[in-house]
């Protein structure tokens, strides 16, 4: 843990609050010092409807172009990319009722976009090419926007505007941009002219700040303030000094430091740590060693750790060897998927979604459910296709003279468990690897393996890390985060 101290403290924190600001999910817990090891952690996110009940929010944030040429944050989490998918809509209708002739411009799609890392990004390049293209009042640059219109209610009625809707940026995967760099191609949204990463999370922090803070009050009082607040936040062990300073300066411009300085925990430390608190008959002693692989929706960060104190010393541990990681977080496996859609569906798949944006988002539900059950016993897995996808690719099969290998339903297909295992793959080898080379450089077997992070709850990768790695840990401790219930199967 590092400390920063600039000030005197005004008086002792009560609460000390944890954020975990992550690639693709953030969220926070909080204890208060009176009763330490009550760790509260929050579920209530604001949400667009439909998503599974959990412990973080999307690491996401919508801007608009302000009159004056800058940008301002309009949402962020789940609500930036409900309120960006609608200004997407809300454009489309507006270009089409302009020029009722010209139909989507789908030649300008390129015809391979998940090549890109990241189903985000994957969207924004396929709608940035669209509005490149097809719209000069559509922009990503400041001031050369049309102001927000009061006449923009996406979503409110399918009559089209009459004025052209403001469309800003969708930004996502940011933390990425921090990220050292030694890390290989980064799939974080670009940043438009005038908006600094700085500036980015800073406004981001600041939200989620304000949201913290709120709840807090609501809990112990009105009177409770930012000054009784510890801030801690984690950041991967793969960053380098700058990256955490930058994040430090981001802490302290969202506001979140009160007269107590930021205090910056290393992910792997903090998921070490916890581990030992529920490790129940199991205990550390110094001198074990540990491998925490931390895989997430972005990064996997893997490290190898010694512990150097337990019990009256505090709990402590060292890194024995270099911490490495990549990009092979869960989010990747939902990029596959996507190539595999294409594949099945064809070329009708890019122009679909341009012309019914709910269909993408109906898709990546129905995904997240279903790759969290790949591996629980089943020999097939059955895809609901959204209805407007469905019969898209029924006409457009219909046109070419194709027929669907599925029959004529095209409401829902079956993918082997061999297809599921061809999209899983490469991204479960990718962390395999990486884990396996700190267990071999810790040097003989470790006492534990350490798993966290939310793709460490898929049973695919769960049995293979157990099959690939088992044999070089003494034990494996998987903490699943997610909320107490288990994950409902939903409809579209
Ligand atoms: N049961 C499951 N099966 C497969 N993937 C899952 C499951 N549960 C969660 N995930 C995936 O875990 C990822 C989110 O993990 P997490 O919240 O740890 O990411 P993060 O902290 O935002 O990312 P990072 O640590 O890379 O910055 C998502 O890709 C999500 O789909
Ligand atoms: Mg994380």
């Amino acid at each position: 843990m590092e400390g920063h101290s600039s000030k005197p403290f005004a008086a002792k924190p009560r609460v000390i609050v944890g954020l975990d600001f992550g690639t693709t999910f953030s969220g926070f817990a909080f204890a208060h010092v009176s009763d330490p090891d009550k760790i509260y952690t929050y579920y209530d996110y604001p949400k667009a409807g439909g998503e599974k009940p959990y412990c973080k929010t999307l690491t996401a944030s919508y801007y608009k172009a302000t009159a004056k040429g800058g940008w301002q944050l309009h949402s962020w989490g789940y609500p930036a990319r409900t309120e960006y998918e609608r200004d997407i809509q809300a454009l489309h209708k507006y270009l089409k009722s302009q020029s009722p002739t010209s139909s989507a411009p789908s030649e300008n799609i390129p015809t391979s976009p998940s090549s890109g890392r990241g189903v985000e990004n994957f969207f924004s390049k396929v709608f940035n090419s669209w509005n490149n293209s097809a719209s000069k009042e559509a922009c990503t640059q400041p001031g050369t926007c049309n102001p927000p219109s009061s006449s923009n209610q996406p979503g409110k009625s399918d009559a089209p505007p009459t004025q052209s809707p403001s469309l800003g940026v969708f930004l996502s995967r940011f933390k990425l941009h921090l990220a050292s760099r030694n890390t290989e191609e980064l799939s974080a949204s670009p940043l438009p002219p005038g908006l600094t990463i700085e500036q980015v999370i800073t406004d981001y922090l600041r939200e989620l700040g304000d949201l913290i803070l709120k709840h807090l009050q609501h809990k112990y009082g009105a009177h409770f303030s930012n000054q009784l607040i510890q801030w801690c936040i984690t950041v991967p062990s793969i960053w380098d000094n700058s990256a955490k300073a930058t994040m430090r300066a981001c802490m302290v411009s969202a506001g979140l430091v009160s007269p107590h300085p930021v205090v910056i925990v290393l992910e792997p430390e903090a998921a070490s740590f916890h581990c030992q608190r529920v490790m129940g008959e199991l205990t550390l002693q110094a001198g074990d060693k540990l491998v925490v692989a931390d895989i997430g929706g972005g990064t996997s960060d893997i490290v190898a750790q010694e512990v150097v104190s337990v019990g009256e010393g505090g709990y402590r541990v060292k890194e024995v060897t270099m911490s490495s990681g990549g990009l092979c977080g869960g989010t990747y496996v939902d990029s596959r998927f996507i190539e595999f859609l294409e594949g099945r569906v064809g070329r009708c798949f890019h122009e679909c979604i341009l012309k019914h944006r709910s269909v993408y988002g109906q898709l990546i539900k129905e995904w997240e459910c279903t790759k969290s059950y790949f591996d629980c016993g089943q020999s097939t897995t059955t895809i609901n296709v959204p209805s407007k996808l469905a019969m898209e690719w029924e006409k457009s099969d219909q046109e070419t003279g194709i027929t669907n290998p599925g029959g004529e339903d095209y409401g829902e297909f079956e993918m082997s468990y061999k297809e599921m295992q061809s999209i899983f793959d490469t991204v479960v080898q990718e962390n395999l690897d990486l884990i396996h080379r700190q267990l071999v450089e810790a040097g003989g077997k470790v006492k534990v393996l350490v798993l966290v992070g939310g793709f460490t709850e898929s049973p695919y990768l769960l049995r293979k890390i157990k099959q690939s790695c088992g044999a070089m840990a003494q034990n494996i401790i998987w903490y699943a985060h997610l909320y107490p219930d288990p994950p409902q199967r939903r409809t579209l």
